[in-house]
């Protein structure tokens, strides 16, 4: 594996905090840039010596004029970012929970969940490809979920979550076309990452079946094994193929219907 820059967006998210101390441990990372809406609280206070200093932390409010701020401020390191997380996402808040009939649908709820699971990620995809244009082979994880499949769908209900992650997916197939003509060595993944004991998903454990609900530990693993093999694959073959082909994939490297 060749060094290399990793890039975590939405990086309060417990998942992204897992692959981030990960990513701190492996001696072929150079460096992580964190970006989150807000500085984690324990900044400043933190005394683990485990710790290392490769984790640079910006704080961006996802509006489009932050966003490219934030890419113009990483171009301007002149580094090789080849591993990029986007795990912005949002099921519920202190006002809202999934919809379960027809009757819950409004709009306002339809549209911070939009925002945060659709509008935010897609801001980045079009605001990174700048930055991505590097020869390295290079994996993009959008966070999606399972229930954005369409096809899949059994069960109904959660009409805003799965449609914005549904919504999220033909974003990022689309993306990858034009990522292929324009920056060639990008594989763009809308990542499934299981059910995960996060506060996401805190309200939704109780009918997980037992050894279902992942640790973000296992999960961040999982997602930067799935990357790595990408790469492995370009050296093997001494060609990066990507073909305009976005990968929907589950934490056990499963192709899941779009
Ligand atoms: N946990 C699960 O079981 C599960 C299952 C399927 C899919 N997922 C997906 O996995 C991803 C990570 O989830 P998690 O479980 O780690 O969740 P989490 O710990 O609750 O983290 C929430 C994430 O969403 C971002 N976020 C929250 N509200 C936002 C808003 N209004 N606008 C923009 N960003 C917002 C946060 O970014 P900041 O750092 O900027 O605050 C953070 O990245 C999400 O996309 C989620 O949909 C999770």
């Amino acid at each position: 594996m060749s060094s290399f820059y990793a890039l975590v967006i939405g990086a309060s998210s417990t998942i992204a905090q897992a692959a981030i101390q990960q990513f701190e441990k492996n001696q072929d990372c150079l460096g992580v840039f964190a970006i989150s809406r807000s500085l984690p609280a324990e900044i400043g206070q933190e005394n683990d010596q485990s710790r290392t200093n490769k984790v640079h932390r910006l704080v961006c409010d996802n509006v489009e004029s932050s966003i490219a701020d934030i890419c113009q401020q990483l171009a301007s390191y002149s580094v090789n970012i080849t591993k990029v997380l986007i795990c912005n996402g949002l099921l519920h808040n202190e006002t809202m929970m999934p919809e379960k009939k027809l009757e819950d649908i409004n709009a306002a709820q339809l549209e911070a969940v939009f925002h945060a699971n659709t509008v935010v990620p897609m801001l980045w995809l079009s605001k990174l490809l700048p930055i991505l244009k590097g020869k390295k082979a290079t994996q993009v994880a959008v966070f999606s979920a399972r229930v954005g499949s369409i096809s899949d769908n059994q069960s109904g209900g959660w009409y805003s979550y799965r449609a914005s992650k549904a919504a999220l997916n033909m974003l990022v197939q689309n993306s990858a076309i034009e990522y292929a003509r324009r920056a060639k060595n990008v594989q763009l993944i809308a990542f499934h990452p299981g059910t995960t004991d996060t506060p996401l998903s805190k309200p939704f454990q109780r009918g997980v079946p037992e050894g279902k609900l992942f640790t973000a530990d296992f999960v961040a693993s999982q997602l930067l094994n799935i990357m790595d093999s990408f790469e492995m694959t370009s050296v093997e073959t001494n060609s990066i193929e990507i073909k305009g082909k976005a990968a929907f994939l589950d934490w056990n490297n499963q192709a899941i219907d779009w």
